[in-house]
């Protein structure tokens, strides 16, 4: 389109409505950054923390002061998880963090730091925690009411925002002392560390933003924190972990061969510790209970991978084409709740119907929509269970053709990416995908339109 348009003005021809061309001129150069914002992006995303398909989620953790005592301030710490697809799950979240100073817990509500540690100085009153690096979990829920606070209580589980924007939220209220007690004199705590529940998050440094403005609860009164400092922090997977924790396999209605996951796609390194589908183990009491550190218990496959995603194109109609979606759970020892599938595939800007799993399309870049993320309906299969004969979920997807580009060759039918609770998995190499009968062998279409893409768009940046 840049193309014919700069081409136009150049051979001069005749443009009646100046304004509108002047206009084109815009929308054709606002792309073109656009495009180039996003390339910027995935080039950047070769480095850390950086999820291209969520580029702006993250955790922000917010304190707002809301009043100062005698030796210092209580302020309420509110935790939003902005990720679109990325949740907290059991056994929750863990917050660190170091004094500026000699500074001391009096009190938390709704949540409790981990250790004591040494307040020996105190006579009376004693300190709720008096360490250097306080580490701060959730309470679990079912604690007496006037223990709770908003918000807290959820064993530290937050939901993604993507998932439930109500759930995706934890808080708790702490009270400071030995610490400054005006906007002056406070020190900002430092050196945060998030876990969630394993490794991932890098916490960015407390910074003091405008004061947080709150409405009494009947909204006729505003009323101000005397003082907020917000912590962002962010996910990458590298720090998460080593391996993959899932893979994909594909199939299509077009050929039988079962394209499956890669070999050791999620590292072979506890194959040795593996349990047989058949085995009698499985009947011994107590086999399915998680461990304190989470390990997992897995059944022996060639891939070893705790999730495996597949996607089989089922049918393909006159307009429209079905796929068939299936999650399963290979880990003895976990149960998934409020799971999350991301998939990145072309044609999803035209889902027509998604059965049996919940769906909303991801549009991080305004000039892309092919992203769409799928999780579990609430009290039908939210809950991905334990391995076994139960541990699985499944829905089909029904697309409208985009005529232009719809083909099943190549691959083309099969995801460019797929995500598990907002880690990627493993796909099969492209050689391996099945082929249409009598197309040639050839690598899918996906990089070479790529290149196509960036080369055009080099070509119009020069023009
Ligand atoms: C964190 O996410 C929120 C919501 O998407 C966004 O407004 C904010 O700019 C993000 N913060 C950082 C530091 O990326
Ligand atoms: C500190 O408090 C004073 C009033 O007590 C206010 O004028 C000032 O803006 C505050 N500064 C910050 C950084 O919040
Ligand atoms: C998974 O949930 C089921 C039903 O709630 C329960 O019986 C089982 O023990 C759970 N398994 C794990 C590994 O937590
Ligand atoms: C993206 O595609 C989905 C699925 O067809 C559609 O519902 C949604 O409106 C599209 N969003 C944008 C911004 O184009
Ligand atoms: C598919 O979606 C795109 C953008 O969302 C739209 O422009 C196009 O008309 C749709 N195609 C069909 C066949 O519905
Ligand atoms: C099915 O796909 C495989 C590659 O996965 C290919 O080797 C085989 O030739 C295909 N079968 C037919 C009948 O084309």
């Amino acid at each position: 389109m840049g193309f014919t348009t700069s081409a136009n003005k150049r051979e001069g021809t005749p443009v009646k409505a100046n304004d509108l061309q002047l206009l084109q001129c815009f929308s054709i150069l606002k792309i073109k950054l656009q495009l180039w914002a996003i390339l910027l992006l995935m080039a950047l995303s070769q480095s850390e923390a950086f999820d291209p398909l969520d580029p702006f989620g993250n955790i922000t953790i917010k304190w707002d002061v809301v009043s100062w005592t005698a030796d210092g301030y209580v302020a309420s710490v509110i935790m939003n998880n902005y990720q679109m697809y990325r949740h907290i799950n059991t056994p929750g979240w863990t917050l660190g963090w170091n004094w500026a100073k000699k500074e001391v817990i009096w009190s938390i509500v709704g949540a409790q730091a981990t250790e004591q540690g040494d307040c020996s100085k105190f006579k009376g009153n004693v300190p709720h925690c008096c360490k250097k690096n306080p580490i701060i979990v959730d309470l679990l829920p079912g604690v007496p009411y006037n223990q709770q606070y908003a918000n807290c209580c959820k064993g530290g589980v937050v939901a993604s925002w993507g998932q439930d924007p109500s759930a995706a939220v934890s808080a708790f209220q702490v009270s400071v002392g030995v610490a400054g007690t005006s906007n002056k004199t406070l020190k900002l705590p430092k050196d945060f560390v998030l876990m969630g529940p394993g490794p991932g998050y890098t916490c960015g440094p407390a910074e003091v933003v405008p004061s947080t403005v709150f409405f009494t609860p009947d909204h006729r009164r505003k009323t101000q924190a005397l003082m907020t400092w917000t912590v962002t922090c962010t996910y990458s997977q590298i720090l998460s972990s080593k391996y993959p924790i899932c893979c994909v396999s594909f199939s299509s209605f077009y050929n039988e061969t079962m394209t499956p996951c890669p070999s050791c796609a999620c590292g072979c390194h506890n194959k040795k510790d593996c349990i047989m589908s058949d085995s009698k183990r499985l009947t011994t009491l107590g086999i399915n209970t998680p461990k304190k550190d989470n390990t997992p218990l897995l059944q022996c496959t060639h891939h070893m991978c705790p999730i495996r995603v597949h996607w089989h194109v089922k049918i393909n109609y006159r307009d429209y084409w079905r796929v068939k979606i299936a999650v399963t759970n290979f880990n003895y020892r976990m149960n998934y709740t409020q799971w999350t599938l991301v998939a990145q595939h072309p044609n999803l800007n035209n889902v027509t119907q998604v059965f049996s799993f919940d769906y909303k399309p991801l549009v991080p870049y305004q000039a892309i929509n092919d992203t769409a993320m799928f999780y579990g309906m609430k009290f039908y299969n939210d809950l991905l269970m334990e391995a076994g004969p139960l541990g699985n979920v499944q829905s089909e997807v029904l697309l409208r053709k985009d005529k232009t580009t719809f083909t099943l060759k190549q691959g083309w039918g099969f995801p460019r990416k797929i995500y598990f609770n907002g880690d990627e998995c493993k796909l099969p190499p492209p050689d391996s995908y099945p082929f249409l009968p009598n197309s040639a062998h050839e690598i899918p279409s996906f990089y070479s339109t790529m290149v196509a893409i960036i080369l055009s768009l080099l070509i119009n940046i020069m023009m």
